[in-house]
């Protein structure tokens, strides 16, 4: 009898191929992949990422799989089915685009799936928490960048399924996504292993702008270098990479300011007008944060990226400085 996890891996496989050969090959599966040509994704993509299609029914994936033997719990505990009322059985997935998930070793862990018509929800549906699947330690994409990871010592670490699909269209091979917002511990520390520096490049909205700040105070207590990749408001990688090429968002990244600069620029939109009042307050503000960086020489270097931002003289600035030092003591 094979092990729970063998046999859960070995569930997943299978199902990641039923669903491919569906989008590649049935007609049911035709506004689904309509759907991805419109948004860019053609054969090529659909393969190099064994992107898939779950039918509308209740129990397609469910009889194919227990055909080839799998018992209900498997099945069950795998995710992929949901066990109803009255011992009955449906598939979790149903009509949706099928993203499966790898592990670093390119085992297939779960699946996300996203819906096709935009009154659907939710837009995404992941796979629940199983002996294989942890969503807090897994980065997606990591088994298909980690080389492109290793070579450049760098990642760029976005929200979603689809930005890195782009990046990497886009030949931009050094691209992990979080799945979602909630950036963790376990997932910064899992991406130490490959490099040490990462660039955040969460969606310009409201929410990529929160765990923006969040995520690059975890990424720092992994040891990574951080910096940060501002898009355009509301555009996320995939839009922005779409739009402007792989070019521009290279250029994006070499602007990217690294975590204290980064800071210094919320406090400045913050006082955004540019009146002589508010490059004040903007300069007091800077200097108070600033006051919290322990190591002087690193205190000092970005008084001056203060001072020139705000356009108030460094030696300003330093007075500002040691004022709040004082009141500190
Ligand atoms: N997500 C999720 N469940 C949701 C919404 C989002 O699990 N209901 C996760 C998905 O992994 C998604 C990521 O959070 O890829 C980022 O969310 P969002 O920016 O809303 O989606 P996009 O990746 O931009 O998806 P798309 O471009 O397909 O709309
Ligand atoms: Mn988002
Ligand atoms: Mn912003
Ligand atoms: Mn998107
Ligand atoms: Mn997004």
């Amino acid at each position: 009898k094979m092990k729970l996890r063998e046999a859960i891996f070995s569930a997943n496989n299978l199902a990641s191929k039923f669903y491919n050969y569906l989008l590649l090959n049935n007609d049911i599966a035709s506004k689904a992949k309509e759907y991805l040509n419109d948004r860019g994704f053609n054969e090529e993509d659909i393969k190099k990422f064994n992107l898939g299609y779950a039918p509308d029914s209740w129990r397609g994936l469910y009889n194919f799989l227990s055909d080839k033997g799998f018992n209900q719990e498997v099945l069950i505990k795998s995710g992929l089915v949901v066990a109803g009322k009255n011992n009955s059985y449906y598939d979790r997935f149903r009509d949706r685009v099928i993203f499966p998930i790898y592990n670093v070793r390119s085992e297939v862990i779960g699946f996300g799936g996203r819906v096709i018509d935009p009154e659907d929800f939710p837009k995404y549906l992941n796979s629940p928490e199983s002996p294989v699947f942890s969503k807090k330690k897994l980065l997606y994409g990591l088994n298909i960048s980690k080389e492109g990871i290793q070579d450049k010592n760098e990642a760029v670490i976005v929200e979603g399924y689809t930005d890195v699909l782009t990046a990497h269209k886009f030949g931009l091979t050094n691209f992990v996504a979080s799945l979602g917002t909630a950036l963790t511990r376990e997932q910064a520390n899992l991406l130490k292993r490959y490099c040490d520096k990462v660039y955040i490049a969460y969606d310009a909205d409201t929410a990529g702008d929160k765990a923006t700040l969040r995520g690059l105070e975890i990424l720092r207590q992994a040891g990574l270098d951080v910096a940060i990749i501002e898009l355009p408001q509301d555009l996320d990688p995939d839009d922005y990479i779409k739009n402007k090429g792989s070019d521009a968002f290279i250029e994006l990244e070499s602007k990217a300011p690294d975590l204290i600069e980064y800071r210094i620029d919320l406090i400045m939109e913050k006082y955004q007008d540019q009146s002589a009042n508010s490059r004040l307050k903007a300069a007091q503000a800077g200097v108070d944060f600033l006051a919290t960086i322990k190591d002087e020489l690193t205190q000092d270097a970005y008084a001056k990226v203060l001072a020139e931002k705000t356009e108030i003289g460094y030696e300003e600035i330093k007075n500002k400085m040691q004022k709040v030092k004082k009141e500190k003591k």
